[in-house]
């Protein structure tokens, strides 16, 4: 449980960053107390999330586009895609973004005996640790697909979504965007693939759009924080809705 502890706590750190751009706002009607003294704007909440990156012609785009709207996201990344882009993980980490794991070379986790498991999520810990010194990355199985037994050896929350616009299957940004905004919810967690120009220009409108909503976009560890539930190895997460 220790090793949440520093995420949880720069969560909490970005939170009140949050709750203090709120006031700011004079949006104080709209705040509630929650985790202590630290006041929370009431929400909604969403976690933009974006797997099989980095690639830079795409991810710094995006970096850029969230860096200017102040807006955290969630990076599951590939350690095949790692090699070349280390500057561009530390700058998702230092710009507040969470990193997580999606695998060596985007194997399904699904029937992996135990060393190819090793070879596709524990090199890619250890590759990530290496680079940003931490170890508490979440993992996001590719294709969504895990078996029991690579869940119990996985050594990590085990994160899905609940938004899916399937990016993949063409490059329509109006129609990813539409997808998205008829369905989303309070908790939600959002699948788009920061390796498509169209992804990155569907990711931002959907922020400017929901912005307006008065949604507030934080990463996968601080919408935890802020359900005020603790993230446990092992187990699937597709949403965390207020209760
Ligand atoms: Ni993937």
């Amino acid at each position: 449980m220790a090793k949440w502890k520093k995420g949880l706590a720069a969560g909490l750190l970005a939170l009140s960053a949050l709750a203090l751009a709120a006031a700011q706002l004079g949006a104080p009607a709209r705040t509630q107390a929650v985790l202590g003294e630290v006041k929370l704007p009431a929400g909604p909440y969403v976690a933009l999330t974006f797997d099989d990156g980095p690639r830079a012609a795409t991810t710094t785009p995006l970096l850029d586009g969230l860096a200017q709207r102040g807006v955290h996201a969630t990076f599951f990344v590939i350690g095949e895609n790692v090699e070349g882009n280390e500057l561009l993980l530390q700058r998702m980490e230092g710009e507040g973004h969470q990193v997580g794991l999606h695998t060596y070379h985007h194997k399904s986790l699904d029937g992996l005996n135990a060393s190819d498991f090793y070879a596709e999520v524990d090199q890619l810990r250890e590759t990530l640790t290496a680079l940003l010194g931490r170890t508490d990355f979440m993992l996001r199985p590719p294709y969504g697909m895990m078996s029991p037994a690579a869940q119990a050896r996985a050594a990590a929350p085990i994160i899905l979504w609940s938004v899916d616009p399937e990016d993949w299957s063409d490059r329509d940004t109006g129609r990813q965007t539409a997808a998205i905004l008829d369905n989303v919810k309070d908790g939600d967690i959002i699948l788009l693939h920061d390796i498509y120009p169209a992804s990155v220009d569907t990711a931002l409108q959907v922020v400017d759009a929901l912005m307006v909503q008065g949604y507030h976009f934080v990463t996968v560890e601080e919408l935890f924080a802020i359900r005020g539930r603790t993230p446990e190895q092992g187990a699937v997460y597709r949403r965390l809705p207020p209760d």
